[in-house]
């Protein structure tokens, strides 16, 4: 028998998701959960009048409120140990993010630290920075393996992502990233070898792996190396994602465009040419606006990208080097520093992600038989998740239509492993 779960009734404003306004939504509005999915949306009047507010378990009056889609963050490396805020002060006083990595800093120590941390305390390290992404709206979250650098830690990271999934409200979607960082004392073509030879046959027999992403930059994998990575991801059963055109120009949207890679994230440095490529070959761009704010480097330019017809993403890229767990700062940044407009940003972190992630089934949009996964704002409308910058104005989180956050408060979800950890930062202290 089918549940009515949840009706959410009088919002001041519902987002349904992209329209042509740019956006689709309803002034007093409202949404009927019936198995986790969107059942109706529309006026208040109509959706109740089919879905009486009674009949369900939970009905939740919005009134005076915005409600949106549940944020989905397509590019993350969540799952880390120890502490690099020495590096944050470094980089303050004019230290350059590859000067630290040359030196053994960076990846390269988040990689020490993992290999060290036992799989309780990565579990209970990322399940801690769930509990705060859920807390700021995010019901979806992309995270990459990678600070393990040999194939017995990148299982580990893989295992502990997918545990994640199956204990969190949040849905993680595992990518592996073997070729995130060359081993120290390595040499690029033979860690390339044991990344292709080694680690892909042992991520395909784990099963885990949903995409493989590469680092493809100046002084990590060439453009040679990471095709050789992504084929035989490919090959492997993994969709290909690339970090491309970060700290330079490379080549690395060529080789998304040229593998349809279903995301090619970051694109600072990336031409023209790189956007029209990506756009022919239906690659979606994710824009980690909070990297440039943390590098203090030049801003993708998200317009040339938007003005080109591309389905523009936005991600928070939290890891060590950009301790950002904020969806909305994320936007908040494509609006003042990429020149995008709130509902740009709204579809950006919402529809476009999802897209990031070929979830191509209405995830990312709260349309009829999307899944019920949305936040009701402490706020009228959906411009102030930009606009109220540094302010997590996320109110009630509906993952699959139950409630897991209310008050703004993360401490109602259901992890039941907390972490001491450092790098943790006392968030739910
Ligand atoms: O997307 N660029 C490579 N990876 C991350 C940084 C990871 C780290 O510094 O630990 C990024 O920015
Ligand atoms: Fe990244």
């Amino acid at each position: 028998m089918s549940d009515l779960t949840t009706v959410v009734h009088g919002a001041n404003e519902l987002v349904v998701g992209p329209g042509d306004d740019p956006l689709e939504t309803y002034g007093d509005g409202a949404l009927a959960v019936v198995d986790g999915e969107v059942a109706a949306v529309g006026p208040t009047a109509d959706v109740l009048r089919e879905y009486p507010a009674e009949n369900a378990a939970e009905a939740i009056d919005a009134s005076g409120r915005a409600v949106v889609p549940g944020f989905v963050d397509p590019h993350t490396h969540a799952l880390f140990a120890g502490d690099r805020s020495d590096e944050f002060a470094a980089k303050l006083r004019g230290k350059s993010y590859q000067d630290i990595l040359a030196e053994g800093g960076g990846i390269l120590r988040t990689v020490r630290a993992v290999r060290e941390a036992d799989a309780e305390t990565l579990l209970a390290n990322l399940l801690g920075h769930l509990d705060t992404m859920l807390a700021n709206g995010t019901t979806t979250v992309e995270v990459k393996s990678g600070y393990g650098l040999d194939t017995e830690t990148e299982l580990r990271m893989l295992d502990v992502i997918e545990q994640a999934d199956r204990r969190h409200p949040v849905d993680v979607v595992p990518t592996f990233m073997g070729a995130h960082a060359i081993p120290q004392g390595r040499d690029g073509d033979d860690y390339t070898d044991e990344v292709v030879a080694e680690q892909i046959p042992a991520v395909e027999s784990q099963g885990i792996a949903e995409f493989c992403d590469v680092f493809c930059e100046e002084g990590v994998f060439t453009v040679e190396q990471s095709r050789r990575v992504l084929r035989a991801g490919e090959e492997a059963g993994m969709t290909p994602k690339v970090h491309a055109e970060e700290l330079a120009h490379v080549g690395g949207t060529q080789l998304a465009a040229e593998l349809e890679a279903a995301s090619a994230d970051h694109l600072l440095y990336a031409t023209d040419d790189d956007i029209d490529a990506l756009v022919e070959a239906g690659v979606t761009p994710v824009l980690l606006p909070g990297t440039a704010f943390g590098l203090g480097a030049e801003y993708a330019d998200a317009e040339a990208f938007l003005d080109a017809g591309a389905p523009v993403a936005v991600a928070t890229d939290f890891n060590p080097n950009c301790h950002a767990h904020s969806m909305g700062f994320a936007m908040s940044l494509s609006c003042v520093e990429m020149g995008m407009t709130p509902a740009d940003a709204l579809v950006a972190g919402t529809r476009n992600a999802a897209l990031a992630l070929d979830r191509t089934a209405g995830l990312g949009t709260l349309s009829a038989g999307a899944p019920a996964d949305f936040a009701v704002l402490d706020a009228p409308t959906h411009v102030h998740v930009p606009y109220q910058y540094g302010t997590n104005v996320v109110d009630t989180v509906c993952k699959a239509g139950e409630t897991v956050v209310e008050g703004g408060d993360s401490n109602v979800c259901v992890t039941d492993a907390r972490s001491t950890d450092m790098q943790r930062g006392g968030h739910h202290e």
